[in-house]
């Protein structure tokens, strides 16, 4: 069901770059946006969406995602990072077999899809990688995904997830260059070592120097529990961020999931180097990792973005719920306004373009981007409007996974009224 689609009288949340809220008409042609007006009239084999009384927004961009562990939600609850990883969750991604990890995958895009969520940043298992970019391609959802690599047994590793250096990085490579640039460049490889803890140096220079000769991201964990940092440092001598840095690693291909406890400096290695912070508001939360200082981080400009972790560190996948999240957990302490709807909206659309490179293509409903939107129906019994509320303010507070009633990715629709229509078809 590739577009040609126009999609007619939608409210647009465009976040361009005067984050313009219209109302108008979307025409779609192949995989990009030709066209916003009002009036506009169908041309020939157009299929036509009445949007009135819908809200139209830039699909949800999540720059952090394990979609190997959707099949583990439950497993682990009230558990603290590093039991969690030793006790369930390395266990469970060492069981893992092919079928497992296609499905863990299907799963996890379904919900994704379903709860308006465009492009994923996806870090897989060791083993078996191959089956996810099978989903992830049948999906037709975006992504940038890798295997996870852990070369080195810190952290208790189990020996059936230890890995050989250099056979990591070939079957790495192997992955990329089967899937990097799939389906017009739907699929991105991003080199995904998992943490410090479980990496060797000459792992994770390779993997500096394979990201820039290939132009791919390194998507890692970094500086999300206190006890993880303690044994980067019996390791290294150094504080996280700061090893990254003396590695190399910190640039703008960079991607780093959490960054909750940091010093000065590596605030500074943050902003300098343009390295992409992935922040994850429930993750942080259920694994008790921390409250990640997110207004200080914005206040330094440094690229923040969001995502939902894996299934089994918030239990869902829904951006709704980590926006939200994002902004109430600061209020607290930095006052009603330091987080506002808008800023998180931000980070989970045009923030997350700008994280995997894209801000020219995705990100904001622009002519000449993608076409990946979600239309949402905000006129249900939780979100129907009083006079006068700015839509993003009832998107971030007030909406759920259940009021996306469409998905388009790369002008195709993958999700109409609860049907997956990617996902069902048979190939
Ligand atoms: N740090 C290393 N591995 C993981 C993981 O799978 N999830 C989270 N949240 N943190 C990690
Ligand atoms: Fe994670």
């Amino acid at each position: 069901m590739l577009g040609n689609l126009l999609i007619k009288n939608a409210e647009i949340i465009t976040m361009n770059q005067r984050e313009e809220i219209i109302t108008g008409d979307i025409r779609i042609k192949d995989t990009l946006i030709v066209e916003i007006g009002s009036g506009l009239m169908p041309h020939g084999d157009e299929r036509v969406i009445d949007a009135t009384n819908r809200t139209v927004i830039p699909g949800f961009i999540q720059t952090h995602i394990h979609l190997c562990q959707t099949l583990f939600r439950g497993k682990g609850d009230d558990l603290e990072l590093m039991d969690w990883l030793r006790k369930r969750i390395w266990p469970l991604e060492a069981a893992h077999d092919e079928e497992s990890l296609y499905y863990s995958a299907m799963l996890g895009i379904g919900e994704l899809i379903s709860s308006g969520t465009t492009t994923i940043v996806d870090m897989e298992t060791v083993h078996h990688t191959d089956f996810a970019f099978q989903a992830i391609a049948k999906s037709g959802i975006r992504a940038l995904s890798g295997k996870v690599m852990m070369d080195q047994t810190g952290g208790d590793v189990p020996a059936a997830l230890q890995e050989d250096t250099a056979a990591s990085l070939q079957e790495s490579v192997d992955l990329l260059e089967k899937w990097n640039g799939y389906g017009g460049g739907r699929i991105q490889y991003a080199f995904s070592p998992r943490f410090v803890i479980s990496c060797t140096e000459r792992l994770l220079t390779e993997v500096r120097d394979l990201s820039a000769r290939y132009k791919v991201k390194v998507h890692t964990h970094a500086s999300e529990n206190l006890g993880e940092i303690e044994i980067v440092q019996a390791m290294t001598g150094m504080r996280n961020i700061v090893y990254l840095d003396h590695l190399g690693l910190a640039n703008e291909r960079l991607i780093l999931a959490h960054c909750i406890w940091l010093d000065g400096e590596e605030r500074r290695i943050l902003k300098e180097r343009g390295v992409h912070v992935s922040h994850c508001p429930g993750s942080n939360l259920k694994l008790a990792s921390g409250i990640a200082d997110t207004p200080g981080m914005l206040h330094d400009q440094v690229s923040l973005s969001l995502g939902a972790d894996g299934a089994p560190c918030n239990n869902n996948l829904d951006m709704f719920n980590e926006m939200r999240l994002a902004a109430i957990i600061q209020k607290p302490q930095h006052g009603p306004t330091t987080m506002d709807a808008r800023s998180v909206f931000r980070m989970a659309t045009i923030g997350g373009a700008r994280a995997v490179g894209m801000e020219e293509q995705i990100g904001s409903i622009e002519v000449g981007k993608k076409a990946d939107l979600a239309l949402l129906n905000l006129y249900n019994f939780h979100t129907f409007p009083s006079y006068d509320v700015d839509p993003i303010s009832r998107i971030v507070y007030s909406a759920t996974r259940a009021d996306v009633e469409t998905t388009i990715i790369n002008g195709e629709i993958v999700m109409d009224r609860g049907q997956l229509k990617t996902i069902d078809k048979e190939v």
